[in-house]
């Protein structure tokens, strides 16, 4: 399976990041062929709202979101990788998924499977309850089928994450996406 990672952390050593090493090492190790995206690191500029492309394109702006574009379209799953920033994903990674906007009706008539990978510095049990009900919407009105997240307590710094369960949670993860 074709597997697009979008990853979105401003850090060079992230601890999202490295959760996400694990899924793909795990991916890979299964057969998936997976592409990699740093929303944190290209050139995307938020939607101006400007509804020039009424849901179905082109995109007046042009920047990396071309490419995301025809990378999300020809995947058949999609990991959505953040740092959890005030309860909700990186402004990094929303700019990105505002940008779906210009081609909503293609997306939602792929019914792509897709995964989350959280990082968060806190372990309350409540840490990621909007997190988890924002991308469950999304899933539901962009018709994604939920293929499982991990939800990394405790992860505020990569040191941090390593002694945690979840980068073997995530390595698991992605041995267990099927192909
Ligand atoms: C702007 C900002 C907001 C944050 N908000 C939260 C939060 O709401 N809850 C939490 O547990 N951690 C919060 N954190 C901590 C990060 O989620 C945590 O350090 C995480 O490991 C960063 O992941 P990264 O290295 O992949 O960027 C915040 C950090 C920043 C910089």
């Amino acid at each position: 399976m074709k597997i697009l990672v979008i990853k979105s952390s401003p850090h060079e050593h992230s601890s999202s990041n490295l959760l996400a090493g694990h899924f793909i090492r795990g991916a890979k190790e299964k057969g998936h062929d997976i592409t990699e995206f740093d929303a944190a690191h290209g050139n995307l500029h938020p939607c101006i709202g400007c509804d020039a492309c009424r849901m179905s394109g082109p995109c007046c702006q042009k920047d990396d979101m071309e490419g995301v574009r025809e990378a999300v379209l020809t995947s058949d799953m999609m990991v959505f990788v953040t740092p959890l920033y005030y309860f909700g994903m990186s402004a990094q990674l929303k700019i990105l998924i505002d940008r779906f906007y210009s081609f909503n009706g293609e997306l939602m008539a792929k019914q792509m499977k897709t995964a989350l990978i959280v990082a968060a510095w806190d372990s309350g049990e409540w840490t990621m309850k909007e997190i988890e009900g924002h991308y469950m919407t999304l899933c539901r009105y962009l018709r994604f089928s939920n293929q499982g997240m991990i939800l990394g307590t405790g992860c505020g710094t990569p040191a941090m994450t390593s002694k945690t369960r979840f980068p073997q949670q995530a390595y698991e993860f992605g041995k267990r996406i099927g192909m």
